[in-house]
This record gives structure tokens, sequence and C-alpha cells, in this order.
């Protein structure tokens, strides 16, 4: 059966008609002709995979990536990286004029599109390493991730040394090319650890949450700034785009008292520590506060006060007048009850930044009574992905 794709939805996949319905089809862009097979039927819609690609789209490069067509990441790699953030930027206008929102859009974009990524995790499956396909438990084995750092890349390439079957595994590569390894796995540990550690500067090795190797940890650099990072500890994937974001922040945080909220390992609060008169920082992993603690001295920054817990709760200890609340949000965005907190504290200016825009366009939506806020700047953190960070600036109404 074939169909035309005629334009894009936020997840990246083509949509097209077949019989009056809507299909979506995965790894497709606006312009090509594909014969689809129906894998999912719908009241409203369908689901499709291709069979052939009978005519290519003028817009269509070559990823150079053997398993784009099976691979669950990187849905845009076939589109040339211009248009990716052109894609991006349709893809948030659509959804602030879906959300009745108005704002100007502009994107930052990645320098580095390609080997950006400073961690990836995969699955071992029967001896074999790779990504899942998407929305199911299909291996595909890669030796090779265009998206992923080169020495993560190197290290794929040696994964047989790790004497697993099964396992999950997680990769972060620093600055300098250290490696931090984790390992879930329900097998015991048969690691070669004398020959990993001759080929690659191993930082440490984590198995089933235990050090077996040198230190849980590393530091990465992003601008002047050094962080320790411990293993369960999240930071952003890409260092490039982490760097502008800092820059970003730092041009828009003004003197006064900030409250950083879901801070991780203290990044944005040391960055906004510089102009800040007092940080407080609140985050739930505890590893992650106890890095944030060791960060500040670091940057030899004295003026943060970090707090452990969830931030529903910890939200409520502080009394102090705060003119300008950070978010940095996991995918889920604000719950109820902290939103209800802020609104409370009523700041001057709130920085929303977030990974996921359809619960950043749900918050801002409840916002708007508030606070106003007349853009919006993307940053390509997640190249080549359907994913982007965004950084929203909302400033309390005058009554
Ligand atoms: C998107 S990350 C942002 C981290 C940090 N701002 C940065 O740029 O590195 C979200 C952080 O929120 C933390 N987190 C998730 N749920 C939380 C909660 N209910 N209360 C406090 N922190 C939470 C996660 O552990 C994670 O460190």
């Amino acid at each position: 059966m074939l169909v035309e794709i005629v334009r894009m939805d936020d997840f990246g996949r083509g949509i097209g008609y077949l019989n009056d319905k809507v299909i979506f089809i995965p790894k497709t862009i606006v312009g090509d002709k594909v014969n689809v097979l129906v894998v999912k039927e719908y009241k409203n819609y369908l689901i499709g995979r291709v069979i052939k690609i009978i005519e290519l789209s003028v817009n269509r490069i070559n990823s150079k990536c053997p398993f784009f067509d099976k691979c669950g990441g990187c849905d845009l790699l076939e589109i040339n990286y211009e248009n990716t953030l052109n894609y991006k930027v349709d893809k948030i206008a659509n959804l602030l004029k879906r959300n009745d929102l108005d704002l100007d859009i502009s994107i930052v974009s990645n320098p580095n599109p390609f080997n950006y990524r400073n961690k990836v995790s995969l699955k071992i499956v029967d001896g074999l390493i790779g990504y899942y396909e998407s929305n199911t438990n299909t291996l595909v084995n890669i030796d090779n991730c265009l998206v992923a750092k080169e020495e993560i890349n190197k290290f794929i390439k040696e994964y047989k040394y790790l004497n697993l079957n099964n396992a999950l595994i997680t990769i972060r590569c620093n600055y300098n090319n250290e490696l931090l390894i984790v390992i879930e796995s329900k097998e015991s540990c048969n690691i070669d650890v004398d020959y990993l550690a001759n080929k690659f500067n191993i930082k440490g090795i984590i198995y089933n949450n235990k050090c077996i190797y040198k230190d849980n940890y590393f530091y990465e650099k992003i601008n002047n700034y050094r962080f320790k990072v411990s293993y369960n500890s999240f930071f952003q994937v890409n260092p490039y785009i982490t760097s502008k974001l800092f820059n970003y922040l730092e041009e828009n945080i003004n003197e006064g008292i900030i409250l950083d909220l879901y801070s991780g390992v203290g990044t944005l609060s040391i960055v906004a520590s510089k102009n800040a008169n007092k940080v407080y920082s609140l985050e739930i992993v505890e590893n992650a506060i106890k890095d944030g603690i060791l960060n500040s001295k670091l940057n030899h920054v004295n003026n943060i006060e970090f707090i452990g817990g969830n931030v529903n709760k910890t939200i409520n200890m502080i009394n102090d007048n705060i003119d300008t609340i950070i978010v940095d949000p996991p995918r889920s965005g604000l719950d109820n009850k902290t939103f209800d907190s802020i609104i409370k504290i009523r700041p001057n200016k709130i920085i929303y930044i977030s990974c996921n825009p359809n619960t950043l366009m749900r918050d801002l939506s409840k916002f708007k009574e508030d606070y106003n806020f007349d853009k919006i700047k993307l940053f390509d953190m997640f190249s080549y992905s359907e994913h982007v960070e965004t950084v929203c600036l909302l400033k309390l109404k005058k009554l």
C-alpha cells in the first residue's frame, strides 16, 4: 500500500493518509513515498512500517548509520542537520499554538551534532550488545553509535571483555575521555578488568551498585566549572550544548536569592551563584546532593545551601525572600504540590528548563494567569533525535 508522507508528528514520525485514515510511519520524512505494512489499527489512526521506499524525499540524506532502519534512537538521522532544527522549531510552534500560547522561538544549534553524547545505556542480550528497536524488546546489535562520543564507541567494540551474556550497561565519558562503567546483571562478575584498564582510561566500574574497580564517580568540566558526578547522579548528556545553556543562564541571573529546584549535582546553582546573593539547591538523589556540596567547594562557591529530599516537601522549608526560581524537572514536569508552592512563593522570575515540551506546555498554561512570558529558547541537546531542551523565562505580572 503506497503512502506519501505529508508532514511529521511530534515524535519524529512521518504522517500520511491511507484509505482516508491518518497513518504514522517511523523513519520516514516529508516527501517520501513508501510501501507500508499496517502494524496497528486504532479507531482514528494507523501505525505503519516501511516495507519498501518507492521514492526518496529530496530532503533525505544518507545517515551513514547502518542501524538506522531498526534502531529506536535518532529518528531524524536522515534529514540534513539544518532541517532537523527547523523540525524542532516547528514542533514547538505547533505545541504552543495548540496550547493557546504565543511566544517567539529561537534555537541554539549543536556545534558537534555527531559524537556528542557523554552517556549511553545499552543492553547485552545473549552475548550481543545494542539498543532495542522502538517500542519492542528486540535487540539491534550495534558496534558503533554515531551520536556517542568516540571513546564510548571504542569501548563498545571491546565489550566482550566484560564477559557478560545478559546485562544493562551504561557507559559515561567525561571531558578527559575517562570512562565510568555501570553494570546491572544477574550474572556473577567475571570482567577482564586488566585488559580493559590497559586499553582505556577507566575511572570506575560499578557492578550492581557496588564499586568493583577504582571510583564510583568522575569529574566533568564545562566552561570553567568542574563537577564531581557520581555514577547514579544526573548530568546533561551533551557537554557542548550544556556549555551554551550555562552561558544563557549566566546572562539571565541577577543578584538576589535564588531557588534551584531539581538541582542534580548543583550545576545550575553553581552557575547562578556568581551573580546571586544566595542559592538554595534542592535535589532528591542523596549522592547528587553530596556531589553538589563538594562541587561548590571545587568551584570556590560559598553561598549555596543544599537540601536533600522530594522538592514537593523541601520547597516548603524555605523561609527566605526568593527573587528567582530555576526549575529543571524530570520529564514529568512539575507536580501539583510543587506548582502550588511556587505560586505561593511568587518569585519575580522563573527560569523553566525542560526536556519534555508536553509537560512544559501544561505547566506554562497554568503559570499564564500569574506570569508573562514572551520567548522560548530551544537548545539542541539531543541532536538527530526528536527531543529538544527548552528554556522559558517567566516574569511575574504586576498587580
Ligand atoms: C533534568 S535533571 C536536572 C538536573 C540539574 N538541574 C542539571 O542541569 O544537571 C532533574 C533532576 O531532578 C531530580 N529529581 C527528580 N525528581 C525529584 C523530586 N521529586 N525532588 C527533587 N529532585 C528530583 C533528579 O534526580 C535529577 O537530578
